[in-house]
């Protein structure tokens, strides 16, 4: 109960119709709260809530939205009535490759999908979440972001940014009974993943479920959660034992060769 009454009675996944995003909806729903899904596929979005209702007898209402665009999404949310207790913002994009090779278009793509969304979408959601004294924010962050990660630097930059904004949201939200989260995973087995890493998987790769439960069971226990075992040790190593330096060149080794 206690889940559904801090967090319910919905909440919004942004990006929550397939991978680790449909992974929380599913963990979510599980522990009995309503959900509003969003994503750009509607036919995806659409399959994906109709398997979450069949399954847990929940409400879930999908709206179809580009997180680039926020002043649509923001039009959209606005003709929502359902109460939002947690935000899970889980869409992202990265452009991988030399920086050279990337486009304006990517990187202005991947400062509004990672940076602008998720900050003005705290602000909308953490409002009436301050007055009712309950709730919580998740950002989906990335170990990519502890330090500069050449290939993906523009992305990795992006998730320094969303761990800094739940630290100090965290801090400052917490006693007004909100809860912030930055969940700083390794490698996760998603379609996005799949699709950029040609090579077997990272150590320390986790499944979507894993990941989703470990992030949800963290919530109001701390600023960060690492999922599993391999990725605390790694992150620990990255950012307390190594010099920047040594640290770049260590991520180097896994994001070097992305093209
Ligand atoms: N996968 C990993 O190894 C890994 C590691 C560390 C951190 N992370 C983080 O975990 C999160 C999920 O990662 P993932 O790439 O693996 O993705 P994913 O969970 O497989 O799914 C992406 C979800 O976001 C939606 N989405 C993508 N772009 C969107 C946009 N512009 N507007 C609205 N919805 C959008 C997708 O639906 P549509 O395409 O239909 O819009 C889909 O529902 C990301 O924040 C990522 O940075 C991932």
């Amino acid at each position: 109960m206690r889940f559904q009454d801090t967090y319910g009675p919905y909440a919004l996944v942004a990006g929550g119709s397939y991978g680790l995003g449909a992974a929380f909806a599913d963990a979510i729903a599980r522990r009995g709260v309503n959900l509003v899904l969003l994503a750009r596929d509607e036919e995806r979005l659409t399959a994906t809530a109709a398997r979450l209702r069949d399954r847990y007898d929940v409400d879930v209402i999908a709206v179809t939205a580009d997180m680039a665009d926020w002043d649509s999404v923001r039009e959209r949310l606005g003709e929502l009535t359902a109460s939002i207790g947690l935000l899970v913002y889980d869409a992202a994009y990265a452009p991988i490759g030399r920086f050279e090779d990337v486009t304006d278009e990517q990187l202005a793509q991947a400062a509004a999908v990672n940076v602008r969304a998720p900050l003005l979408f705290a602000k909308l959601v953490s409002a009436p979440m301050i007055e009712r004294g309950r709730g919580g924010i998740l950002l989906m962050s990335s170990l990519a972001g502890s330090q500069g990660s050449p290939n993906i630097a523009a992305y990795a930059a992006t998730k320094a940014f969303n761990t800094i904004l739940a630290e100090g949201l965290w801090s400052e939200l917490k006693p007004r009974g909100v809860d912030v989260l930055a969940c700083c995973a390794g490698a996760i087995l998603t379609p996005g993943y799949q699709q950029a890493e040609s090579a077997k998987p990272a150590p320390g790769t986790l499944a979507a479920d894993d990941v989703a439960e470990q992030a949800l069971n963290a919530l109001g226990k701390g600023p960060i959660v690492i999922p599993g075992a391999v990725n605390k040790l790694g992150r620990f190593v990255l950012t307390r034992l190594l010099s920047r330096r040594a640290a770049i060149a260590f991520m180097s080794k896994n994001t070097g060769g992305l093209s």
